[in-house]
């Protein structure tokens, strides 16, 4: 399998926009929105859904690290800052204990459902904290679930598996519900990417693409040029 990743961007956006037409919306038509929403955002249609998260990716609001294979994406990795990303699942008890928001966080995965058990969803974080390194790194959440040795529903799955993140270097900190989890930890900013600053900025100034083809576990396949603006993407220590 040859593999490729670019962000989710304008340039990607159709790429992006036919997987979710295939999956029917997602879930009754999200459109991957609704950890983006804010109080009154919610309660719309799949239309006012695409709509909203295709401006979000034009104006630089929507971060995801996209898996191609060839000209197609077959899965994706979101993430954000806590203010692009205000919703999480149980967000009661995390709010609860809650002591600092962190940089970034990583929301939801979604892999075409006819290459799901191939490591894409892996690939997929692997790219996301090698994003977060380019746009400055800092302290970064996920809210995986914990099923450790047992099978479940895909769907139950949509923000991680606690065994995926573990492998990713982060460390469980605390539990919000029966079996999810908040994991973090930090990601170093690549050399030549700018300090967090609280606005990441436009995905455009900080990303190179196309990046060099790995296999879907992180095996580099082919090496293409670097960016002449960013330099060769690099995971994150
Ligand atoms: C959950 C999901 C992201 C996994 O993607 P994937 O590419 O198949 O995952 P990977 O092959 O990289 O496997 C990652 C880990 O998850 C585990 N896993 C995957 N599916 C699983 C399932 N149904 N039950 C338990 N564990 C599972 C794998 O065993 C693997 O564990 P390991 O690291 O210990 O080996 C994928 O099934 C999916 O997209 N589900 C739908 C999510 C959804 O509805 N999103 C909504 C978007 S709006």
């Amino acid at each position: 399998m040859s593999l490729s990743s670019r962000p989710l961007d304008p340039e990607s956006w159709p790429a992006f926009a036919r997987l979710v037409e295939k999956h029917h919306g997602i879930f009754g038509g999200c459109w991957c929105i609704a950890f983006h929403l804010g109080p009154g955002e919610g309660k719309r249609g799949a239309a006012a859904y695409r709509a909203m998260k295709e401006e979000r990716v034009r104006t630089g609001r929507a971060h995801a690290a996209l898996v191609f294979d060839g000209p197609e994406v077959v899965g994706w990795c979101q993430f954000g800052s806590p203010s692009e990303l205000p919703n999480i699942r149980s967000k009661k008890a995390y709010e609860e204990g809650l002591g600092k928001l962190p940089d970034w966080r990583i929301t939801c995965f979604f892999i075409d459902r006819e290459r799901r058990g191939e490591g894409i969803a892996t690939r997929a974080l692997q790219e996301a904290l090698g994003d977060i390194a380019q746009l400055g790194g800092g302290s970064v959440e996920a809210y995986p679930e914990d099923y450790t040795g047992e099978r479940t529903s895909s769907s139950f799955l949509c923000s991680g598996t606690l065994g995926m993140f573990e492998k990713a270097g982060f460390r469980k900190t605390r539990k919000i519900a029966m079996r999810r989890w908040v994991v973090a930890r930090r990601v170093a900013p690549r050399a030549g990417s700018e300090a967090r600053s609280g606005k990441a900025p436009l995905l455009t100034e900080a990303l190179g693409r196309p990046r060099e083809k790995r296999s879907a576990r992180g095996g580099r396949s082919r090496t293409r040029s670097p960016s002449p603006r960013t330099g060769r993407k690099a995971l994150p220590a």
